[in-house]
């Protein structure tokens, strides 16, 4: 018997001016994305925003539904839309935000377990990281350098 450590470095950022131009550009666009969010249940606004490596950006917000579980997170809705509309291309990047309309959200909010699964499926998919960077409304950023370090001993297509 022995005991596994399983560790993770995650990188952060003490305000947004910290960051790369780049990523506030990418961060700005999952803001901007954020405020079409269709939340009207949970009053929880998330937005996201994809880099790929044909430059473009894909953008998503959750998108809630009176039959709750039939919503969608903002996270899986940019990604699905990037394998939909351009199965090609790698994903470099990607910048979640999220804030609720009933009170100022600072801390960083990272991506649920099952939108960390499905972001898994295209990691895994094109054989190189994506970057994760998060945050709340304002405030600081967390970066992850892959998705594989958010979602230790994940299941994936080696198993089948
Ligand atoms: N939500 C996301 O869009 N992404 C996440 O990673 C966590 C949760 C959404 C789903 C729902 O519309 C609202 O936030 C509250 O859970």
């Amino acid at each position: 018997m022995k005991d596994v450590k399983i560790e993770s470095t995650l990188t952060v950022f003490e305000d947004f001016n910290e960051l790369p131009e780049a990523i506030k550009d990418l961060l700005q666009k999952a803001i901007d994305a954020r405020k079409n969010a269709y939340a009207p249940y949970s009053k929880f606004s998330v937005g996201a925003a994809i880099l790929l490596d044909n430059q473009q950006v894909v953008t998503g917000n959750n998108q809630e539904n009176a039959s709750y579980p039939s919503g969608l997170c903002a996270e899986r809705t940019a990604i699905y839309y990037a394998g939909s509309q351009f199965p090609e291309a790698k994903i470099l990047k990607m910048a979640l935000t999220a804030g609720s309309r009933e009170h100022q959200t600072i801390t960083p909010i990272p991506p649920c377990g099952a939108c960390r699964q499905a972001i898994a499926e295209y990691e895994v998919k094109q054989d190189t990281p994506i970057e994760i960077y998060f945050m709340g409304e304002t405030g600081k950023v967390v970066k992850s350098a892959s998705l594989a370090n958010l979602l230790p001993l994940g299941f994936d297509r080696s198993f089948l």
